[in-house]
Parts: C-alpha cells; sequence; structure tokens
C-alpha cells in the first residue's frame, strides 16, 4: 500500500515535472511591458510621485500578494498579468525599478510601465515624477545588456526575437493628463490643433517602437487609447448621465487610433521580420460598457472604489474611499481604471479573439511565430 502509493506521487511528479517542461519549452519566455498604470506593476511604489497605488484596498484580489497593494492600480490582475500567465509565463513580470528585479529573475519579464506616464516626456507632469515612454525604453536597453550577460549574446537575441512579446499600452495620459488638462497644458492646446498634437505623438511613438526593434523586439502587441470620455472620472467632472460618455476625449482617442493603425502596418512592412500586433482596446472596452449585462457587470458608469459626484469619480481609491460589495460586477474599478473582472474579459479576446479586435494575429498565434 505504502509502497503503491509512492510509486503514484512518484508518476505524478513525474508527468508533471514533464508537463511544465514542456510548458516552459513552448511556453512564452518572457513579457517585456511597456506603458501606464493600466499595466503598472509596482514601478512608481519607487518614485516620489503623486500618483501611486500602494495603498489599500488596491490589490485586494491579487491573490499573489495575498489582497496587499502592490502598485497596481486596479483590485486584482492587469491585462499584462493576465497575457503573462494565459501564455505559460513561469511569472509576473517584475517592475524594473525593484530591487528584486535582479539576476535570473528578469527572464520571466520584466514591467517598465509607470502611472502617468505617456509617449511625451511632458506627459503627466501634474504627477511630478513618472517614466515616460522614452525612459522605460532607456530602462530596457539596460535590460537587455543583463540578460546578454545571463546568456550570452547569441542566446540573448533568440530569447528575445522568439520567445518574448513586448506590449505597449500607452496614450491615453497623452490626452487624460497633457493635451486635455485645463491650465497646464492650456497653452499647448491654443497652439496645437489636435491634428498637429496626434502627429507628434505619432512621430514619437514611431521612433520610440523602431528602438525596442534596435535592441531586437520583434513580437509586438500596442494597445490603442481606449474610451476615456467613459471612464467614471471623465462622466464626473462632465455631469453626465449614466449612458453617455464625453464626446471630446473620445474623439481625440479614436482620431490617434486611426493613425496607430496606420503606423502599425508601416511597421510591418519597413521592419524586416518584426511582427506589430494592434489590440484594439477602445471597441473591446467600449462593447463592454455597452452591453455590460450581457457581461454579468451591474454598472459599468460607477467606480467600485472611489469617491465624489454621482459616479465616484473624483477622489482616487484609498484607504477612505467607499468600496462595492462585490467588486466582479463593476467594469472601473476606480475612476480612471477597470476591474479585475473587465480585465479578464478583454485580455481573453487579446489572446484568442479574431481580428475585429487583435490583429493581424491573435497573442496565442504571436507567441507561436
Ligand atoms: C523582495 O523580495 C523579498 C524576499 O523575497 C520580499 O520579502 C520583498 O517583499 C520583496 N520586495 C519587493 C519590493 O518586492
Ligand atoms: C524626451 O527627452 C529626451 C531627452 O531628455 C529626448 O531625447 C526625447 O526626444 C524626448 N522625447 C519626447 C517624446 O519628447
Ligand atoms: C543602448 O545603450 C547604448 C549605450 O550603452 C547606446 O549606445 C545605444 O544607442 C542604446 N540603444 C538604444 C536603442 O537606445
Amino acid at each position: 500500500m505504502a509502497v503503491s502509493s509512492y510509486t503514484l506521487v512518484l508518476v505524478l511528479c513525474f508527468f508533471a515535472g514533464l508537463s511544465s517542461f514542456g510548458k516552459g519549452e513552448d511556453g512564452l519566455g518572457c513579457s517585456f511591458i511597456f506603458g501606464d498604470s493600466l499595466v503598472d506593476a509596482g514601478n512608481n511604489n519607487f518614485l516620489s510621485t503623486l500618483s501611486k497605488a500602494n495603498i489599500r484596498p488596491n490589490g485586494i484580489d491579487f491573490t499573489a500578494s495575498g489582497g496587499n497593494p502592490t502598485g497596481r492600480y486596479t483590485n486584482g490582475r492587469t491585462i499584462g498579468d493576465i497575457v503573462g500567465e494565459e501564455l505559460g509565463q513561469p511569472n509576473y513580470a517584475l517592475p524594473f525599478l525593484s530591487p528584486n528585479t535582479t539576476g535570473k529573475a528578469i527572464l520571466s519579464g520584466v514591467n517598465y510601465a509607470s502611472g502617468g506616464g505617456g509617449i511625451m516626456n511632458a506627459t503627466g507632469r501634474i504627477f511630478v515624477n513618472r517614466l515616460s515612454l522614452d525612459i522605460q525604453i532607456d530602462y530596457f536597453n539596460i535590460t537587455r545588456k543583463q540578460i546578454d550577460k545571463l546568456l550570452g549574446p547569441s542566446k540573448a537575441r533568440d530569447y528575445l526575437m522568439k520567445k518574448s512579446i513586448f506590449s505597449i499600452t500607452i496614450g491615453a495620459n497623452d490626452f487624460l493628463n497633457n493635451y486635455l488638462l485645463p491650465v497646464l497644458s492650456v497653452g499647448v492646446r491654443i497652439s496645437e490643433s489636435p491634428d498637429a498634437f496626434i502627429d507628434d505623438l505619432i512621430n514619437n511613438l514611431r521612433g520610440q517602437l523602431t528602438r525596442l526593434y534596435q535592441l531586437d523586439a520583434r513580437k509586438f502587441v500596442v494597445g490603442n487609447v481606449g474610451p476615456i470620455g467613459c471612464i467614471p472620472y471623465q462622466k464626473t467632472i462632465n455631469q453626465l448621465s449614466e449612458d453617455q460618455c464625453v464626446e471630446l476625449p473620445n474623439k481625440l482617442a479614436t482620431q490617434y487610433n486611426g493613425r496607430l493603425k496606420d503606423l502599425l502596418a508601416e511597421l510591418n512592412d519597413n521592419l524586416p521580420g518584426a511582427t506589430f500586433v494592434h489590440a484594439n482596446v477602445y471597441d473591446l472596452v467600449l462593447e463592454v460598457i455597452t452591453n455590460y449585462a450581457k457581461y454579468g457587470f451591474k454598472s459599468a458608469s460607477q467606480a467600485c472604489c472611489g469617491n465624489g459626484g454621482q459616479f465616484q469619480g473624483i477622489i482616487p481609491c484609498g484607504p477612505t474611499s467607499t468600496m462595492c460589495d462585490d467588486r466582479s460586477k463593476y467594469v472601473f474599478w476606480d475612476p480612471y481604471h477597470p476591474s479585475e473582472a473587465a480585465n479578464i474579459i478583454v485580455a481573453k479576446q487579446l489572446i484568442d479573439g479574431d481580428t475585429k479586435y487583435i490583429s493581424p494575429v491573435n497573442l496565442r498565434q504571436l507567441r507561436d511565430l
């Protein structure tokens, strides 16, 4: 009896060992995550900044931290976390600025995203400190050299080109915390038309994505800007009703998104061996907001955690906020960010969805290229 259960355990371990080995071989090695608070996994904890999320009850549903805040701007996992997990990455990508992000740990991926960050250096200066995309790529250049040291130059190149996905989730702050911001940016808005501002964004982003390519990134996914006129903050300050969204931010986002799609097509044509995948976050999130009941949500306008105005949309989520009873029933966790429940729906579409939301290939196909 004792012998046979011992044997059984051995056999189970053997198969478990096999299957996790298989996963490691076929799965995603690594994700390198660039972007803003939608995907920040704790970088801002290490900055003196007004944009921070390492306070309760943020992270309350994040199992890996036992419900403690990690610096993620949501109740649970970000889209970047969920995608990494589903595609077989061994661990969540670690925040670049954390002292723990050293040695072999970086081979599971590194996260450079920063709450308040944007394509432009000036974006988010209202928060004092944040990592803009140029800085995030400077930091990746540091990681790049560390990977060379760990694996040797030839294996390192292979690892980056074949086993790594580079995700870029950025642009919302360039509107919300730059172009559309009263007082600070009024000068820019008077001197620069929306067309000219969007031109600047696209030109900078072209340079930034090209720099990543020069550092051996080949599998890219770039998210467009979501319906930023529909977030509780915008709806509250503009005193809208439940089913309305603020027009100007959505119009600017749509205009930028059209140009982004063209940019990614252009890069696919011009950068040999690279695949740029377009993630249509705008349409996907708008679909969830519009048909929220169909997805099991109770509200797509109220922030679950926040305070102020008709949608709890003014004061960010913190220890003194009111919090909803059932966090899985709200599209928005706080005045700006989706809940984990919404992130799961979006991530699933990006991983296995069709070209309506993710093109030319979905993320599972991108991993397997
Ligand atoms: C770093 O790792 C140590 C030991 O594993 C852990 O206790 C600590 O919380 C980690 N720090 C951060 C900032 O993640
Ligand atoms: C940001 O600043 C750096 C120099 O500090 C400059 O090289 C870069 O072009 C700037 N990028 C943008 C997007 O303005
Ligand atoms: C990476 O850093 C090196 C200096 O260590 C610099 O020469 C190179 O231009 C940087 N590459 C990019 C793409 O920024």
